[in-house]
């Protein structure tokens, strides 16, 4: 005979409970057992009851979309089954014992109704499911958000195989992006837009600015000359074709990182002054993140060395970014980045390409 109030008292979801609420729970429960390699709970199912496991062993497993995931296995002691009993929704995974398996079984009437009549008991069993959930959902999403970042990274280095252009530029764009909207955050014109989810946003997708350019030819990328004016209207189609993948990207996860990046990489070559492209839009139509992209873009741009120019020197780059003011860039953007031009500079000079060997 199972000494239930033991098993509970040392269950991951009961233990700590006073005895009388620990008797009130045993006089609910069922003992059953359950053969190896059974179903108990399936994904997607109505959950009626929860379990507590006396002996033996189960798998808690989920369906990915790609697959089968284990989650977790559970032995003596570990509760399943509870979370459909709490969230009045269907079974979130699938347990599957690994061998026979013994069980005190809790059905959710008599679970909802000791909730009910033990205040303290419910209080604590929402404190250990607080603690438990809050922790697996932290691990999972800080999981899921460095694989999310790395592989963003990684996409728009794609055009650094490509494109002869970039190398550390994707580095030192994305840290102009960031100083100059941490520099306009405290101006009253950007003070309520730039918030530091928008610069952790830009800082993300800043990287994706060029990637349509996967899509250009190899003897337009590599031209060791300047471009002729019917290879500039190919090259201008980097805007739409990044951004169309962006769009595909959001059709599956609709998130607002890649809503960010679909705009920097569509808008990040329009003029202040409406003469840019690919729309010709002016002013304030173009998105805040553009208008920031196409000053770090071409700060970095005027810097560097390219096959078919020298790179220029520090004051004449700064010389084109005042000129383009009001022209090709946002005016309040191009005198807040002036102001601190030592900022910028020193992270040109901080992230440099490596010489080839
Ligand atoms: P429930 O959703 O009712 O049915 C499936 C059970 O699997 C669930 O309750 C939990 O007890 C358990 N479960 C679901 N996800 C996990 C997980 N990630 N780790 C451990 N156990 C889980």
């Amino acid at each position: 005979m199972v000494d239930v109030i033991s098993v509970l008292s040392t269950s991951d979801l009961f233990y700590g409970l006073a005895n009388s609420s620990l008797e009130r729970i045993a006089s609910h429960l069922k003992s059953v057992t359950f053969a190896p390699d059974l179903v108990i709970c399936r994904e997607g199912d109505v959950g009626h009851s929860m379990y507590i496991i006396v002996e033996g062993n189960v798998s808690v497993s989920s369906n990915m979309g790609w697959g089968q995931r284990e989650l977790d296995r559970k032995g003596p002691g570990a509760v399943f089954g509870e979370m459909a009993l709490i969230s009045n929704d269907v079974r979130s995974a699938t347990v599957r014992t690994l061998e026979e398996t013994e069980c005190l079984q809790l059905d959710s009437e008599a679970f909802d109704s000791l909730l009910d009549k033990d205040p303290i008991m419910a209080q604590r069993i929402a404190k250990i499911m607080t603690k438990r959930y809050s922790t697996l959902v932290h691990k999972t999403s800080n999981e899921l958000l460095s694989a999310y970042r790395a592989l963003i990274f990684a996409l728009a280095n794609m055009t650094e195989s490509r494109d002869p252009e970039t190398g550390a530029h994707l580095e030192r764009t994305r840290h102009y992006c960031v100083l100059l909207a941490e520099f306009l955050s405290s101006h009253e014109k950007f003070r309520g837009e730039i918030t530091p989810s928008f610069i952790d946003g830009l800082y993300q997708a800043a990287p994706l600015h060029d990637v349509g350019k996967v899509a250009i030819s190899d003897s337009i990328l590599f031209k060791p000359e300047e471009l002729g004016a019917a290879e500039y209207e190919k090259m201008k189609v980097h805007t739409t074709i990044g951004a169309s993948m962006m769009e595909k990207v959001i059709r599956q996860s609709g998130s607002e990182l890649f809503r960010m990046a679909y705009r920097i990489c569509l808008y990040h070559h329009e003029w202040w002054n409406g003469e840019g492209y690919p729309e010709g839009i002016s002013g304030e139509a173009i998105p805040l993140e553009a208008r920031i992209m196409a000053l770090a873009d071409v700060y970095d741009a005027l810097l560097s060395k390219r096959v078919y120019k020298p790179a220029m020197a520090m004051r004449e780059a700064e010389k084109r970014i005042r000129d383009g003011a009001g022209k090709q860039f946002d005016p309040i953007m191009a005198e807040i980045m002036l102001a601190n031009i030592g900022r910028f500079e020193e992270v040109y000079l901080t992230y440099q390409d490596e010489e080839p060997a």
